[in-house]
């Protein structure tokens, strides 16, 4: 089992020992409820670094509705079960007062990137992400630390966080992970009742048909109205946005010149599913 830490001094103290050594350190910021994806982020890590921390925090600060961050699913126990074969070196996972001590007055903002889609949808979120994950950054002294891109907004808002701060840490986007049937894996996908369950795969469905129509010419507003529509019928409750977006700076495009990503987030059963495809 890997090594359970709950405080920043013990942490610091083994990373300086690893770093003293010269071992590189990785690190995979999570908020639990580890599922595959989080496992190639993981392997990914060990793959590229001697040592490798996985955080566990469920970060108060992310979520904009008390609802959502009360159901949201914490499993410390199955979590590091499952990363003991994975050579995971260190579980920090810390008690909120040891992140957010009292007195604690910092906010990190990264502004423009974090403005659009689950920005706008989410007020404040990524805020609550930019702020927990530069105290992680400072709290692991990590070298290398690894997200999915299936949160491909939350990667573009790290990176811009990482170049504006000049922070000493890689930053590696790792391929979303999907179910057979193409439902991206989240932590999330365990709410969900089994017919919502039976419908999620739609949405990828869905951008994936747009995905290609797009790339044959049709045009973006039509594609992506249509597209819109056919997650609705499939049983989704609501769609907040399927949109059109230039790769990195999340621009609205409605023509393929440059790498563009296709985004979604849509309700179903009262449980929200984010995803992304390249076009
Ligand atoms: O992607 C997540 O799980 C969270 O947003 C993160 C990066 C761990 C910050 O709380």
């Amino acid at each position: 089992m890997p090594q359970i830490v709950r405080n920043v001094s013990q942490l610091r103290e083994i990373v300086a020992g690893w770093k003293a050594d010269g071992d590189a350190v990785g690190v995979v910021p999570t908020m639990g409820a580890l599922h595959d994806g989080h496992l190639s982020l993981v392997r990914a890590a060990r793959g590229d670094c001697a040592r490798v921390i996985v955080t566990i925090f469920v970060n108060p600060k992310q979520f904009n509705a008390p609802a959502d961050l009360l159901k949201y699913p914490r499993t410390e126990e199955a979590d590091a079960a499952l990363l003991a074969p994975l050579g995971v070196d260190v579980v920090f996972a810390p008690p909120i007062e040891e992140v957010y001590p009292s007195g604690f007055a910092t906010t990190v903002s990264v502004s423009g990137i974090s403005d659009p889609l689950e920005g706008a949808h989410r007020p404040g979120h990524f805020d609550g992400v930019a702020t927990v994950v530069a105290k992680l950054f400072g709290m692991t002294a990590a070298d290398r630390a690894y997200f999915g891109q299936k949160d491909w907004q939350q990667l573009q808002v790290v990176q811009r966080l990482v170049a504006d701060l000049n922070l000493a840490v890689k930053i590696t986007g790792c391929e979303t992970i999907r179910e057979a049937d193409g439902l991206a894996m989240s932590s999330r996908n365990a709410q969900l009742s089994t017919d919502a369950r039976a419908c999620a795969p739609a949405l990828h469905a869905a951008m994936q048909r747009a995905a290609a129509a797009i790339r044959g010419g049709a045009p973006v507003p039509l594609v992506m109205k249509a597209a819109r529509a056919e997650v609705l019928d499939a049983g989704f409750d609501e769609v907040e946005y399927i949109e059109l977006r230039s790769a990195l700076m999340l621009e609205r495009v409605s023509q393929l010149d440059g790498p563009v990503r296709m985004l979604a987030a849509a309700m179903i059963g009262g449980v929200r599913l984010i995803d992304n495809i390249a076009v």
